[in-house]
Formats: structure tokens, C-alpha cells, sequence
């Protein structure tokens, strides 16, 4: 049975004719006939063409923090867009932004960008100048974004091409990548203590930084060792190397100052994005002084026409006053606890093996499995069709996750109790369904 209605599907035909596949982003194509339209979302809802409501916990793959369509962020747009909106000039806006993520993050400096891509790219370039190396770790089912030097042994990478455990392969996402970029990239699994640090004793003379996303915001939300960043970090300061913690989706939503608040380890440079303006397009590059001013005149470049816009800016400007002085975090923890509970009753009820992974305000479970995974190898033996199965359920009973497994399950400020416990209910009847049809 399909997703769409029929509104839907007479509009996804017209999509398809002048964009490819209907979507501006292949991680939006679920197929012809379950690859939605969406015309407006508030709260925590969204709607499709038809008219269908939905209790959203895809949130734009983890942007939407504070709700859909938040009044005050809007209000803050709208208001500072009045007067201009680009000027290639410095603002008071990108100052004031600036100043906050420096008092909530604990970084030395602060440079903005629109997407999470721009901010990786531009750190990974900062890294090599700042080390004079060229090659980098990033581990086995994390994404930094969709420049080619990150399209590599991603979540989306089918397990038999990674290669062995001992000697791992870059397993390119995309084609279309020049065959001499894989040789700067060295991909390890994650949450490994042992090959972590015998690559890093082997090679660190070539390594400018490791990546790491804190926990795992593109693989069900796993999470790290007790130790494993720690340990991450002890190997970058010994070594010299620049420690990038990619914190697009754990930024402002794990904590107010992120993973690097969570975890309690610092990164020499922090990539930001999603969280940072509830959905307007902002990001930013982080970190520590001696790092951040390699960007200078004649040194590393940096910039975008579009960097420090009004209308990101503005956002996220709204977005950071609210995280930062009210209790939304305390929210996104106590509502995604009684989900996240929720749903491990729910599928323990069931018989259905799982585990449960990351944090209340972006979580996941892995059906199948014996063990809890800790890397993207053990995650691939999971059961995909059961939990796309479930999903499938839900969003034809009017809650959205995604319906791939890797992806987390997001709170937001918009969510409450009541959206919780009808979640849950339909949970229930969803599964109850699904193992019927089993
Ligand atoms: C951890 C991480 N880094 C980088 C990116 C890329 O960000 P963007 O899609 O804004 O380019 C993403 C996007 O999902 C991400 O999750």
C-alpha cells in the first residue's frame, strides 16, 4: 500500500518531470509511491497534500528543535529581514550569534556557514594548513556531509564493501568522486580502542585531523565507549592531530553546549548546523584560538556570499536565546525519556529482540541484533525490513519517523506528553499490526 494520497501522487508526478526522482535531496526519495509532499508544518505536526496530519519526528533530519514554524524565531526573521538581508558586511547579528555559540560551547572562536557540508569542508581545509598533513580518519557509518572527501564508508554503505575489520576499504557513496581522493582517507570502525590506536601510532605523520561524530546522529544514535573520545583526544594532542567533533546534529540538542558539554571532551574545532536555527539555514565552524586563526588574509580561505546572512543569522540568533535561557533541553529529556521507555516496553511486549541507542532528544533501536550495536558493522545485521515495516505502520496511523532505521528519532520543544502518549498508543497498534502480517 502506498503512502501517498492522491493529491500527493498527481503532485509527485509533476515533481518528477522537472526535478530527478521529485526530491532536492537523494536522502528524501522513499520510491515513486512513498516519497511524500509536505505543504506546511506547526508544532510538532506536519501535513501532506492531502490534507493528512502527521506527528513529525523526522524534523527535518534533526533541525527542527524548538517546533515547526516557532512564533518567535519567525517574528525575529521577519522583523530583522526589513531591513536588508545581505550586505558583505559584517552585522551586529553575526556578533551578537557569535558571542553566544562562544559562551554556550566553550570555543575560543566562531565562523559561520549556511550548511553543515560548508562547515566540514571548510574545517577539514583549516586542519591540513593548520598541521601541513593531508590525510584524515573518519569511522565507518558517520557522515560529514556530501563533499567527496566525506563520501566514504558511510551509513549507506552496503557492510560487504567495507572491507575487513583489521584492514579497512574507503567505500565511496557516490560516483562521481576522482579515484586519487580515496587516498587521503582512512576509515576505522568506531568505538575500536585497538585499531584506533595503532592506525594513529602508524600514520599520525600524515594525519592532519579525526572527524568523530560524538554519537552516532547518522546510525541510530549510538553511542560512544566510555572512554573512546577521550581517547580520541589523548591521540590528537599527543600526535598534533586536529580533533573535529562534528556536532551538525548533536550541536544545541544534546546540551546547551553539545557534545563537547555531554561528553566533557573538547574538539580543536566543532562543526555546527541543524539545531543551530531551527530550521533556517545556518552553520558554523568552531573551535580553539590557535586553530580557528589559520583562517586569515593569505592563509587558509574561508568565507561564501551567503555566510552570516540576515536571514540565518536572525535565526539562529531567536533559536540561541530560547536554548539558552529556557529549560527546553530538560523538555527534550524528560518527553524523549518517556518515549524512548515507551517504545523498548512496547517491542519487549512484542517479543521482539531490539536494543535501544542514544539520547532522549535523538534516540533509535535496532531490532535483531543479540548485542547492543557499538559500530556501523554489528548495526548492519540488524532486521531493516521489520523496522521499515513498523514505520510504514506508523505513518499510515499519522506519526512520522524515518523509515530507515538509521536515521534517530528527534524531540522537540514542540512535542508534549500528550503527543507522547498517542504516539505510544499508536506505536502499540502499529506493531500489533505488523506482527500479524508476519
Ligand atoms: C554529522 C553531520 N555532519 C554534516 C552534515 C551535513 O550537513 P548539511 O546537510 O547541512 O550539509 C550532516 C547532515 O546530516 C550531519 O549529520
Amino acid at each position: 500500500m502506498s503512502l501517498q494520497g492522491e493529491k500527493t501522487r498527481n503532485l509527485y508526478k509533476q515533481a518528477e518531470k522537472v526535478i530527478p526522482y521529485g526530491v532536492n535531496s537523494n536522502f528524501r526519495y522513499w520510491g515513486a509511491d512513498d516519497t511524500m509532499v509536505i505543504t506546511k508544518g506547526k508544532g510538532a505536526y506536519i501535513w501532506d497534500v492531502d490534507d493528512n496530519r502527521y506527528i513529525d519526528y523526522r524534523l527535518a533530519f534533526g533541525p527542527i528543535i524548538l517546533g515547526h514554524a516557532y512564533p518567535s524565531v519567525i517574528e525575529r526573521v521577519q522583523e530583522a529581514i526589513k531591513d536588508g538581508t545581505l550586505f558583505a558586511w559584517t552585522t551586529p547579528l553575526e556578533i551578537k550569534v557569535a558571542e553566544r555559540i562562544v559562551r554556550m560551547c566553550n570555543v575560543d572562536k566562531v565562523r559561520l556557514t549556511n550548511t553543515g557540508t560548508e562547515a566540514t569542508m571548510h574545517a577539514l581545509r583549516i586542519a591540513r594548513a593548520y598541521t601541513g598533513r593531508e590525510k584524515f580518519i573518519k569511522f565507518e557509518g558517520q557522515y560529514h556531509g556530501m563533499a567527496d572527501y566525506f563520501m566514504y564508508s558511510t551509513a549507506s554503505s552496503p557492510k560487504s564493501a567495507l572491507g575487513s575489520r583489521r584492514n579497512p576499504i574507503p567505500a565511496a557513496v557516490t560516483s562521481g568522486i576522482p579515484s586519487e581522493i580515496s587516498k587521503y582517507v582512512i576509515v576505522l570502525p568506531f568505538n575500536d580502542f585497538e585499531r584506533l590506536e595503532e592506525t594513529v601510532e602508524a600514520k599520525w605523520g600524515d594525519l592532519a585531523a579525526i572527524f568523530v561524530e560524538p554519537l552516532l546522529g547518522n546510525m541510530a544514535g549510538i553511542m560512544p565507549k566510555a572512554g573512546y573520545l577521550e581517547k580520541i583526544r589523548e591521540l590528537c594532542t599527543k600526535y598534533g592531530i586536529v580533533m573535529v567533533m562534528d556536532e551538525v546534529k548533536t550541536g544545541f540538542r544534546i546540551a546547551k553546549g553539545g557534545a563537547q558539554e555531554y561528553f566533557g571532551v573538547q574538539g580543536d574545532l566543532v562543526t555546527y548546523a541543524k539545531s543551530l536555527g531551527n530550521g533556517f539555514p545556518i552553520a558554523a565552524i568552531a573551535g580553539k584560538e590557535k586553530v580557528m586563526m589559520t583562517i586569515e588574509p593569505g592563509g587558509v580561505a574561508h568565507g561564501g556570499t551567503y555566510t552570516g546572512n540576515v536571514v540565518g543569522t536572525a535565526a539562529a540568533d531567536a533559536t540561541l536565546e530560547i536554548l539558552e535561557k529556557q529549560p527546553i533541553h530538560e523538555h527534550l529529556y524528560s518527553c524523549g525519556k518517556i518515549l524512548r521507555d515507551g517504545i523498548d516496553q512496547i517491542l519487549t511486549q512484542a517479543g521482539i529482540p531490539h536494543h535501544m541507542t542514544g539520547l532522549p532528544p535523538i534516540f533509535g533501536y535496532v531490532l535483531g541484533t543479540n548485542e547492543p550495536p557499538t559500530d556501523f558493522r554489528a548495526y548492519a545485521d540488524g532486521d531493516d525490513q521489520l523496522y521499515e515495516k513498523i514505520v510504514f505502520a506508523l505513518i499510515q496511523r499519522g506519526v512520522m519517523p524515518d523509515a530507515d532505521g538509521r536515521e534517530p528519532w528527534f524531540l522537540c520543544y514542540s512535542h508534549d506528553e500528550q503527543i507522547i502518549q498517542e504516539t505510544l498508543t499508536i506505536f502499540e497498534d502499529a506493531v500489533d499490526d505488523v506482527k500479524k502480517k508476519l
